[in-house]
């Protein structure tokens, strides 16, 4: 029988000093006190528009919240969710099987448990605090930060739109160098774009401010695993078989609204206008998550935003990406399965009809540093540990992670990479200043 390796532990607040432990400490009440803030502002807001209930509604929704920081900052065990909503039974069973793995020793607390449940549970105790308390119900406290963000970003959209409809003109003469050439280039842009998170910022600015496409020589060195061959090869090979007329799908697992979004809308676009994919379908989220993620709302607004802007390649792109929707080139989809706390190797078993539709892809890209900590399990892995591994049999088609490193967790480097790294920049896993397009073709 095959010897079976222990996994490493799960990152975890317990480690004093860590990247988690500062996090749970600091960033998360921080994230809390703002979506605090963000309700108070609006207190007139939803008095206008629903009364004295709407006064009421925030009030509740405010005390929610504070408890919520009180429980964190004080350690308290994670409490079951007592709403109602569709994936609450999912939670608590999450909830028990941590219990479980104490064995008796305790509760599962906010600083003892694995810190990608207790921020996971976080941000759905977020979404209970005001889906729990109509008339303000459908409100993102995030929302505010995201809109700013793409505003914020404005000169960047405007120079990434307009190179992107300047290319368009002759994407058909290109020939299959320079089309990769140009693949390249907007995998880059999507990557860096994942600088622009919210979360990580605790609710600070992010945007982008210079031209994205100006410094991506400079940053090459920063890609520290790079597999954008590897990914041209699969779409190449998968165009050139597709005499038969099969579609080519490519799946992108969203990660943020405001630019990144934008600039993963732009590498879609090419992927459809160059023919190295046929259908597109996008996975958001189907409640406020992370400060910044994508939301069918969010989706919604940046493309009306496009349409409407006062310059003509940014509302070409909006015109022609609300056209790919309607043709159903492109499709939106979401599925609680992204906001629960479940690491991606339990997908299969926890949402099969997920797992099945992304079986049906040639490609799947996911955006951002938490993807890639449910991709890879979010443990202490050793950096050369393939990725691959690390994926927990996770594999339901050909996988491709596009993520900036803000979280202590990588695979995949060579050996002494990680070290070298290290040694010069000590922050190199948290600082968003690396990034990898880390591959996996092998079932
Ligand atoms: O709280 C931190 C965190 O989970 C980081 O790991 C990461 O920086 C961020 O939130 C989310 O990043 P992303 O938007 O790239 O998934
Ligand atoms: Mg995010």
């Amino acid at each position: 029988m095959a010897a079976v390796t222990a996994l490493p532990v799960s990152l975890s607040a317990r480690f004093k000093g860590s990247f988690a432990y500062f996090t749970v400490k600091d960033r998360l009440p921080q994230i809390l006190t703002k979506a605090i803030d963000t309700l108070h502002r609006h207190k007139n807001e939803f008095f206008e528009e629903h009364g004295e209930k709407g006064v009421e509604a925030e009030k509740r929704a405010i005390s929610f919240l504070s408890k919520l920081r009180n429980e964190l900052q004080t350690d308290k065990p994670v409490t079951p969710l007592e709403d109602d909503l569709p994936d609450a039974a999912l939670w608590n069973q999450y909830l028990d099987y941590q219990r479980n793995l104490l064995n008796g020793n305790g509760e599962p607390s906010w600083f003892q448990s694995p810190w990608l449940f207790v921020e996971c549970y976080m941000y759905r105790r977020i979404h209970a605090a005001l889906a729990q308390n109509p008339p303000i119900g459908s409100f993102d406290v995030f929302k505010e930060g995201k809109a700013q963000n793409f505003f914020e970003s404005q000169e960047a959209i405007i120079a990434l739109c307009t190179y992107f409809q300047e290319l368009l003109k002759n994407i058909k003469d290109l020939d299959e160098k320079q089309l990769q050439g140009e693949l390249f280039k907007l995998l880059q842009v999507s990557l860096w774009g994942n600088k622009c998170d919210l979360s990580f910022s605790a609710g600070e600015k992010s945007s982008q401010k210079s031209s994205p496409l100006q410094c991506l020589e400079d940053m090459v060195p920063y890609v520290i695993v790079n597999d954008m061959e590897k990914l041209w090869s699969l779409l190449i090979n998968a165009k050139k078989r597709n005499t038969d007329k099969c579609t080519v799908r490519v799946d992108i697992i969203l990660d943020n609204a405001g630019f990144e979004l934008v600039s993963d809308l732009v590498l879609t676009d090419f992927l459809l206008s160059s023919k190295l994919a046929d259908e597109v379908h996008f996975h958001g989220k189907s409640i406020p998550w992370y400060v910044s993620d994508t939301t069918k709302n969010d989706f919604n607004w940046t493309i009306k935003q496009l349409q409407s802007a006062n310059h003509m390649w940014m509302s070409r792109c909006g015109i022609n990406w609300e056209g790919n929707l309607k043709k159903g080139v492109w499709v939106y989809q979401d599925h609680m399965f992204w906001t629960l706390p479940h690491i991606y190797s339990s997908m299969a078993e926890v949402a099969p009809d997920l797992y099945a539709d992304l079986q049906k892809s040639n490609l799947l890209l996911f955006k951002g540093d938490l993807n890639y900590r449910k991709l890879t399990g979010d443990r202490k892995w050793e950096y050369t540990v393939p990725f691959h591994q690390a994926l927990n049999k996770f594999h339901p088609a050909p996988l491709c992670s596009l993520r900036t490193l803000k979280s202590d967790t990588q695979v995949g480097l060579k050996p002494g990479q990680g070290e070298q790294i290290q040694a010069s920049e000590p922050e190199w896993m948290i600082s968003g200043k690396y990034g990898v397009v880390q591959f996996d073709a092998t079932p």
